[in-house]
């Protein structure tokens, strides 16, 4: 008997995820678990100095130490041509610094030893002498006249400036602005933060010299993308190469760029025949890694008078640190901000960004979000509660007068973007529902009657996920689609070979309900295998909330083609025509006679057994997914809190969070994902941000400076869901979104601002320490009396 649909638990059940089986069990294979025969350790000397020449370095101490079996510098590198590496933007990037450094902690030497601990020790002995310059620790002083050049390396570049990029209509925005009645605008800076994914990053190089076969054991979320980019660096032939990415610790866009230890490893492997391990250590990782964020943006809202949104313009400057290596799709220098428009239907708009270095770490990864919809969510949603304030009218009121209508989609943004469905009114309304808004108001008015401040918050977004079709998306000209490979074993096991690569996020399950709803077999019969490059299809991997859409839906669709053939196989067995075989739950059936019917695996043993005459054997496939466009989840949250007036300490009552990213594959991890956007969210609102002190030092670099909420501070969320499937997607499925605003960062601002608005607080910028709101109250206050 075949299983019925229910049990087959497919698409829309919270199967338990299969990985947490070994993974709780202490199971996981992470990086720092490989372990190879005459295996070497490496460590890295890091920059002190944010920006200074470096007149020499002296390695004759460090090398003589017992133990040290190489010390590797820039211009070691620089003999094999490996002293500069390409970035994911274009750009270069120093492997080992050889003329001077760009941020404090960047990459100068190495050393390679017997042991982690003699590496570690032989650093202090390596002398190198700098010359300090003048550090740039803004992107606004970075563009001054007279700031010093840091990309002196670069012989065109002339000053700090990186890119100019525009969107929208210049002249149309203009107009709208002239003929507004009300014009709201906001100056915020959407701070610097970094992923910090528990595992830091590391490798285990192992290039064997005679046979020129390199294994490089990785924390990489796109293990094909960085195979191709470590072939045309170091010329090595790309078959050559095989990149392995074992369980990762979390990866948030952390661990898409290429890192100079993953270079400088492979390098010393090759060099020395042995393999090389590098692991960092959290303070590395948090100075020296993909940071996320870091925009400055200026937005102006134009309204009319009863609250139509006529016009936003928004120009931006993005601090991307020394080295220009964010991994946007090449079209849009600033991913795809431009999405800033958000949910509402904006007649005009315009967007001008410019970045800019500084002597800061390089990054602007996708963190839990797609490219750069964060930074722009926040500032749609800013504005948009600024303007009702304004107005005078209850922000909910002023979103829905705005919302893109159910009917209106597919609806194409000003900015460029084809949204594929939506209905921002219901996702709204349930939030308002859930968390009894009318009601909520009314108690507001009488708290401030009692002198009590509370705030409520409201923040709704789309998100745009899923890149994306090959016309526009591509990282280094490479077209950002996705593969899915599956193989049918006789006894009707399957193994699903995948391009995404997992970091935490139950590819191992989602991926095997795909192949259950498609096929009829369990998720316990199908094998997820993915973050090996010799034995997965190609693809450019997981970030950017981009598997389900790409990845997912190769799935499907490989899926289908063995289906298809399953069905000629069926009806061989069942001596009919192929026409007359229908196919429901993993059984295929004569049409009008369904008792008489054959199980996915009395097919698949056929395959290997008993197929027609002129057939093929086997039963697998391979599909590569190119989406015709990309997915927009959407929804609505809502935040309460309450201010204490006099110490400006804040907390949050409530945090009800409506999100639809269409059919959910499996409910339960599709939660797990929401919580962990919204702890995201309430964590850079309240406490998680890496600032600079005047002279480059990156404070942040640890966990007792750099603060991540525990489960403690996280406060309780009540969950919704609304479901619109995206019309174009095979499974109707759009990428999670949780990243949409990452748990709404601007509803949390939004609510504090609420509270305050009516003694006069237009502003606050994160992280809202209760210092921050504390000077906000007085400040606001002293303006009022003056
Ligand atoms: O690219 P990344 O895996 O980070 O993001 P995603 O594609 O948005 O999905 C995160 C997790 O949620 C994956 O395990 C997805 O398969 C799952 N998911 C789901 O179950 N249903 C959806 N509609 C979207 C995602």
């Amino acid at each position: 008997m075949a299983a019925e649909a229910e049990e087959i638990r497919g698409i829309g059940h919270s199967v338990k995820r299969k990985e947490d089986d070994r993974l709780i069990r202490g199971r996981g294979n992470f990086i720092d678990d490989v372990k190879l025969p005459g295996m070497l350790h490496m460590a890295i000397l890091r920059s002190p100095f944010a920006h200074a020449a470096i007149k020499g370095i002296d390695t004759s101490r460090a090398s003589a130490l017992p133990g040290v079996i190489a010390v590797v510098t820039g211009e070691l590198m620089a003999q094999h041509n490996l002293a500069w590496m390409p970035t994911l933007s274009y750009d270069t990037q120093a492997v080992l610094a050889t003329d001077k450094v760009r941020f404090q902690g960047q990459e100068v030497a190495a050393v390679i030893a017997e042991d982690a601990y003699i590496a570690k020790d032989a650093l202090e002995l390596i002398d190198v002498d700098y010359e300090p310059l003048e550090p740039i620790v803004t992107p606004q002083r970075a563009l001054e006249g007279d700031a010093p050049v840091i990309r002196t390396d670069k012989e065109d570049q002339k000053d700090n400036h990186i890119y100019h990029w525009e969107s929208g209509d210049a002249d149309a925005t203009a107009a709208a602005f002239e003929a507004a009645d009300v014009v709201v605008s906001l100056d915020t800076h959407y701070p610097r933060s970094h992923p910090a994914p528990v595992e830091t990053c590391g490798c285990v190089a192992d290039v064997d010299p005679a046979t020129g076969q390199a294994t490089i054991y990785m924390t990489t979320q796109a293990p094909h993308l960085i195979r191709t980019v470590f072939a045309l660096v170091a010329g090595l032939p790309e078959e050559n190469i095989r990149i392995i990415s074992p369980d990762l610790g979390g990866g948030f866009g952390n661990k898409v760029p290429v890192y100079p230890g993953y270079v400088v490893a492979t390098a010393a492997s090759l060099l020395l025949g042995h393999p090389v391990k590098w692991i960092e250590d959290r303070t590395e990782n948090l100075i020296s890694t993909g940071f996320a964020r870091d925009f400055h943006m200026h937005g102006e809202m134009a309204l009319s008078k009863d609250g139509q949104m006529k016009g936003l313009r928004v120009s931006l400057l993005a601090d991307e640190g020394a080295f220009h290596a964010d991994a946007q799709p090449t079209k849009f220098k600033v991913g795809l901000f431009h999405i800033v428009t958000g949910s509402y239907d904006l007649p005009a708009a315009h967007v001008s960004a410019d970045g800019a270095y500084t002597n800061k770490a390089p990054g602007g990864v996708a963190y839990r979000c797609s490219f750069r919809v964060t930074e722009a969510s926040f500032m749609i949603e800013r504005l948009v509660q600024n303007a009702a304030y304004e107005l005078g009218m209850d922000p909910a009121d002023l979103r829905k007068k705005n919302f893109i209508p159910k009917e209106a989609f597919p609806y194409t943004s000003v900015t460029g973007f084809e949204y594929d469905s939506g209905d921002y009114h219901g996702a709204m309304d349930l939030a308002l529902e859930k968390v009894g808004y009318a009601d909520l108001r009314k108690e507001q008015a009488e708290a401030r009657g009692q002198g009590r401040l509370l705030g409520i918050g409201l923040a709704s977004f789309t998100e745009v996920v899923g890149a994306g079709p090959h016309k526009d998306y591509d990282l280094l000209g490479i077209k950002m689609n996705d593969g899915a490979e599956l193989r049918i074993h006789p006894t009707g096991k399957a193994i699903l070979k995948i391009s995404s690569k997992t970091q935490g996020q139950g590819h191992e399950t989602t991926f095997a309900q795909i192949v259950a709803s498609e096929l009829g077999i369990q998720p316990e019969d199908v094998k997820v295998q993915h973050g090996d490059t010799d034995n997965t299809p190609y693809g450019l991997g997981t970030y950017a909330s981009r598997s389900t859409p790409t990845v997912g839906a190769a799935t499907a669709m490989v899926s289908r083609k063995i289906r298809e053939k399953g069905r000629k196989l069926a009806a061989h067995l069942l001596e009919v025509s192929e026409d007359d075989v229908e196919f429901e739950a993993g059984r295929y059936f004569v049409k009008g006679a369904p008792e008489n019917a054959k199980t996915i695996q009395d097919v698949a043993f056929a395959a290997y057994t008993n197929f027609p005459d002129g057939m093929e054997a086997g039963l697998e496939g391979v599909a590569y997914y190119d989406p015709p466009n990309l997915t927009f989840p959407f929804g609505t949250y809502a935040v309460v809190v309450e201010v204490d007036e006099e110490t400006g300490v804040w907390k949050v009552d409530r945090v009800v969070a409506v999100d639809d990213c269409g059919v959910r594959i499996n409910p339960m991890i599709v939660e797990g994902q929401i919580h962990g956007g919204l702890a995201e969210g309430f964590a850079i609102a309240t406490m998680e941000q890496i600032t600079f002190d005047e002279d480059g030092n990156c404070i942040g670099s640890n966990f007792t400076d750099y603060l991540i909420p525990t489960a403690w501070e996280t406060p309780k969320f009540e969950l919704g869901e609304t479901v619109t499937p995206s019309p174009h997607h095979p499974i109707g499925a759009k990428g999670v979104g949780e990243s949409a605003t990452v748990g709404s960062p601007a509803a949390f601002v939004n609510a504090v601002i609420d509270a305050l608005w009516h003694l006069g607080v237009r502003n606050i910028d994160m992280p809202l320490t209760s210092g921050k709101v504390w000077e906000a109250i007085q400040a606001a206050k002293a303006g009022a009396s003056s």
